[in-house]
């Protein structure tokens, strides 16, 4: 798999595109010369992205308001997509929550199970059939290095991260030979604005700054790995740290560990 072409008719979609990764992945796939279709709740900026990425890069910057998180909502662009021609769709979307599971407000864990799984599921299922059928296409899913291993205090987001980790690795392999590919985007903490909405000014103080990525690198690294039919990409040194002991190293000693991390950040 490889990114199709840009041509004047197809789109890549961008969702979460109103801020951090999404934002910047819209900057480089404009750079590249698609159309997009922008999406997120925020209208007013998701229209100056538009603006600004028509305008710097000659492209047509389509915007659609839509909470992903309710099922009516996301149905409507579910259908929008499986008629239009999507040269690719990044699922990138998502939000996390810390603390005790029992303590935290339901309503809120159920709308994050919504948006960074079930979302990124209905959005794959519209767009894929038509990819398939022009034997061209990329997917990307943003996950996250909270996906590889138990995640106690920021439990429905790590499952919901390792559904998406799990999700996108198994379709890169199911789609091999069809002309369609799918890949993990699996970073480990960038500066966006995903501490703020969580509301865990702590992680800023316990992540050293060099450890941080940027989103813009994130973003190009996703956008050169989807170039080059990737499988998953995990952008700097310490989401790589991170990845190998989440996935090889002991799962009831990082349980152990992330606990005490994330209580402290909670
Ligand atoms: N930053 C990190 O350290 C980090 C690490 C690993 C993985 N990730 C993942 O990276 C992805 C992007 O996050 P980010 O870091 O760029 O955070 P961000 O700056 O907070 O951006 C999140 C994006 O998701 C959109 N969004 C949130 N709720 C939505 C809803 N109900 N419907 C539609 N859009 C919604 C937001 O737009 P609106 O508010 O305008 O709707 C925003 O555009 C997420 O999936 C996150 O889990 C982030």
């Amino acid at each position: 798999m490889s990114l199709p072409p840009p041509t004047p008719r197809n789109r890549a979609v961008v969702t979460g595109a109103s801020s951090g990764i999404g934002a910047a992945l819209a900057g480089q796939l404009a750079s590249r010369g698609y159309g997009l279709i922008l999406v997120a709740r925020r209208k007013e900026r998701l229209n100056e992205l538009a603006g600004s990425l028509s305008a710097r890069h000659h492209v047509e910057a389509e915007v659609y308001p839509c909470d992903l998180g309710d099922r009516d909502a996301r149905a409507g662009l579910a259908g929008e997509l499986g008629t239009r021609d999507i040269a690719v769709l990044c699922n990138n979307a998502g939000f996390a929550t810390y603390g005790a599971l029992s303590t935290l407000d339901h309503d809120r864990e159920r709308l994050q199970v919504e948006l960074d799984v079930a979302a990124v599921h209905d959005l794959t299922l519209a767009a894929l059939p038509g990819m398939l059928a022009r034997k061209a296409g990329a997917i990307l899913i943003t996950g996250s290095t909270a996906g590889n291993q138990p995640g106690p205090h920021n439990t429905t987001y790590a499952a919901s991260k390792a559904f998406a980790n799990t999700f996108a690795e198994s379709l890169h392999a199911e789609l091999a030979g069809t002309g369609v590919g799918c890949m993990l985007l699996a970073p480990g903490p960038v500066r966006t604005e995903f501490t703020r909405i969580a509301d865990v000014p702590a992680v800023d103080r316990l992540v050293p700054g060099p450890l941080w990525v940027s989103a813009e690198s994130a973003a190009q690294r996703a956008v050169d790995g989807m170039a080059k039919g990737k499988r998953r990409v995990v952008p700097g040194p310490f989401a790589k740290v991170q990845t190998l002991s989440g996935l090889h190293g002991p799962r009831g000693i990082s349980g152990r560990v992330l606990r005490a991390v994330y209580r402290r950040v909670a």
